[in-house]
């Protein structure tokens, strides 16, 4: 027979188990993180997580650290992010160019690593380690004067862009992306932040308005213009004519094999 007090003694020890683990892991499992790898010096990074939640900081710890530093003050795999502002991680995470998967790679656009509320929670982390452009407030509507639009990008885009906004290499390696499927408040953060081989403009050389009318003639550009008739999905010249060139051949044969057809019927 089993022993009953021997089968309480277990019981009571894994209840004491439990409750040290739920008394010291527990809390440190959230809340005492950011107090964990704070050091006196860095008050303002322990201040923005506690503002922060510790949502932002703990994602910041986990994907970012590594390359740009604990407080983000940089290492020699990523820059110092003290003053690149909510402008330049919102861009960055929403352009999926960050995380870089490793050091020494291209930057490059891709799909985002982070749900939405992920990216608020580490834009308003790592905009609260220092001081940066503020995201810029793009506003769009069928109201947007896309000539003024039009004037100013082919002023100051189109000459690395392309006319169409299709990209175009710019010498050097580096590409100018199509900006088709960029929504307006990343045209507007582009515009600001100047992203790798990209200038940045200032209020005075584009103005506020003038990002709204940008991004509102880039979108008249993907919805209104293709002259050259239907594209299928926008993937250059040689492969639309070469879908065009299979429909047509395509019906040839099913013509050819109908008159085949009636031609064998008495
Ligand atoms: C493997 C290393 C690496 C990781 C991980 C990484 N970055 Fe970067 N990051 C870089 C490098 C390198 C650059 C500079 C790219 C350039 O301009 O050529 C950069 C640039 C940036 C910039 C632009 C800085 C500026 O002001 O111009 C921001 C913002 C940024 N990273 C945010 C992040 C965030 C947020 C994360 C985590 C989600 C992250 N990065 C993860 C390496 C990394
Ligand atoms: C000197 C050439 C140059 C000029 C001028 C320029 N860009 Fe760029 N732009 C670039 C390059 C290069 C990149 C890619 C940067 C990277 O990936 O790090 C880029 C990236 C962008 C992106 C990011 C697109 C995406 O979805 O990833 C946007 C948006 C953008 N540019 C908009 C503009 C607008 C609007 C203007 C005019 C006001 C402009 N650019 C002027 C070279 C230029």
């Amino acid at each position: 027979m089993v022993d009953r007090r021997a089968l309480g003694g277990a019981a009571a020890a894994l209840a004491v188990a439990a409750l040290g683990w739920a008394a010291t892991a527990g809390p440190l499992a959230g809340a005492s993180v950011p107090a964990a790898h704070a050091s006196s010096a860095d008050l303002a990074a322990t201040t923005a997580q506690v503002t922060a939640g510790t949502r932002g900081g703990d994602l910041y710890q986990a994907s970012c650290a590594a390359c740009h530093g604990q407080a983000g003050e940089g290492t020699p795999n990523g820059p110092a992010l003290t003053g690149s502002g909510a402008a330049a991680v919102d861009f960055m995470l929403r352009t999926g160019r960050m995380p870089l998967p490793a050091p020494n790679q291209p930057v490059r656009r891709g799909t985002p690593a982070f749900a939405e509320d992920d990216i608020v929670a580490l834009v308003a982390f790592v905009a609260g380690l220092g001081q940066g452009p503020a995201i810029p407030d793009v506003q769009v509507s069928a109201a947007s004067d896309t000539a003024a639009g039009r004037a100013a990008y082919i002023a100051n885009c189109a000459a690395c862009h392309g006319a169409g906004a299709s990209g175009d290499a710019v010498g050097g390696g580096q590409v100018a992306p199509p900006l088709l499927d960029t929504a307006p408040t990343q045209v507007g953060e582009a515009i600001r932040i100047g992203p790798g081989a990209m200038p940045a403009f200032d209020t005075r050389q584009i103005s506020d308005a003038e990002l709204g009318q940008i991004a509102a003639y880039l979108q008249f550009l993907k919805h209104e213009a293709a002259p050259g008739g239907a594209t299928v999905g926008g993937v250059g010249p040689v492969a639309e004519g070469y879908v065009g060139w299979l429909v047509y051949l395509v019906g040839l044969i099913g013509v050819t094999r109908w008159i085949e057809r009636r031609r064998k019927t008495p």
